[in-house]
């Protein structure tokens, strides 16, 4: 039986062919070019964010490692606080939990009847003075709902506060100009929407954030330039570069930006609904995510009444259907859904997913539901 890979928002998988042969490609290549080709890629990845200074994009090996770098590199200051939402992944909860246990104060932004984020909340909370940073994940891991960015950072700004993104989840999916966006900090990592393998990501900082690296850093040096030195985190800050990984993300985003795959969101979106109009069919399901589908990513997340999201999972892998089941690191997101005890099940679809495959998948999925609506 064929698999149906369902689970793009953990890691996206196959990887294009052309990311497999870079990935190769540069494992075979010499040492000696090893720095050229870095800093190519570096600038690469820049171009795709809308970077124009490499110096603010310091490359790491995931989303979680540079989530880790801006929080414990950020110059923390006595009575600082800091907002983040309801829905946050552990990579961003908890070091989090663990500037709360260095005496910083953090205040959770509860969803409101229409937002994932109550923005009137947030607002005062900012208005009562003290937030040195917002925190948030740019759209929840567990449902692919998409947060209100733009109108957060804009708040956040208002009120002096700087903002970090935890953009693990939208890019490659949402079009991501880094300094347009405005917010000060964004960490992603490359092996979901951006088909790069494992071991690569990277923290963008806006050069007016205020950083207080514990050591100063050394930069690559290239030909005869003397090594940099840096207060910021740099290079080394965060263990050795996987230049084979950022090989393979560098033509991962010239595949991302081929014309073939400018609608890829929309029918990623399409699958969600063809999903949720399967699913919502039967009475013991509960679908989770945002009702406008401009707000969502191509993720779908369902609970069965009485029933397991693992035995739904595994029920699913015995008909070749690999999903997610559980808790999907996120058990924050988890207390705001109420699926703290038994988790949900996450279908999540990738960029190019052949239409065989989805339809195949509806099919199987209609029949596991069934069986269990039926015992
Ligand atoms: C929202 C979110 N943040 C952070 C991460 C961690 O990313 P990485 O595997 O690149 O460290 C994930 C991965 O599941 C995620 O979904």
């Amino acid at each position: 039986m064929d698999t149906i890979y369902l689970n793009h928002a953990g890691t996206s998988w196959p990887k294009p062919s052309v990311v497999t042969e870079a990935v190769a490609a540069a494992m075979e290549t010499s040492p000696r070019h090893w720095p050229s080709l870095f800093e190519r890629a570096h600038h690469s990845v820049c171009r795709y964010f809308g970077i124009s200074n490499p110096a603010q994009l310091l490359l790491t090996p995931g989303c979680t490692s540079a989530i880790s770098v801006a929080i414990s590199d950020f110059n923390w200051e006595p009575n600082d606080k800091v907002l983040t939402s309801s829905w946050e992944h552990h990579a961003l909860s908890r070091p989090l939990q663990k500037l709360q246990g260095d005496g910083i104060e953090l205040v959770v932004v509860p969803p409101d009847s229409s937002s994932p984020f109550d923005l009137t909340f947030f607002e005062s909370s900012l208005a009562a003075g003290g937030v040195k940073l917002v925190a948030i994940t740019a759209a929840c891991n567990v449902t692919g709902q998409i947060l209100p960015m733009r109108q957060i950072i804009e708040l956040a700004h208002k009120y002096n506060a700087f903002v970090l993104v935890d953009a693990a989840q939208v890019v490659g999916w949402l079009p991501l100009n880094f300094s347009e966006l405005g917010a000060d900090l964004i960490a992603f990592g490359g092996h979901k929407g951006l088909q790069s393998p494992w071991g690569i990501g990277g923290l963008y900082i806006a050069d007016h954030v205020p950083m207080k690296c514990v050591t100063a850093s050394c930069g690559l040096s290239l030909g005869d330039d003397e090594p940099l030195l840096s207060p910021r985190p740099g290079y080394c800050d965060v263990g050795s570069v996987d230049q084979f990984s950022l090989a393979g993300l560098e033509v991962a985003i010239d595949w991302l930006e081929e014309k073939a795959r400018a609608d890829r969101l929309a029918i990623g979106r399409e699958c969600v609904q063809r999903f949720r109009d399967l699913l919502s069919a039967f009475a013991n399901v509960t679908l989770f995510g945002a009702d406008d589908l401009s707000q969502q990513l191509p993720t779908v997340a369902f609970s069965v009444a009485g029933i397991s999201s693992a035995t739904v999972s595994n029920l699913l892998k015995a008909r070749g259907i690999v999903a997610a089941s559980g808790f999907q690191c996120a058990p924050q997101a988890h207390e705001t859904l109420g699926t703290e005890e038994s988790g949900v099940v996450r279908l999540s679809f990738g960029i190019g997913q052949p239409e065989k495959e989805i339809a195949v998948a509806l099919e199987r999925t209609s029949d596991v539901i069934r069986s269990l609506t039926e015992s």
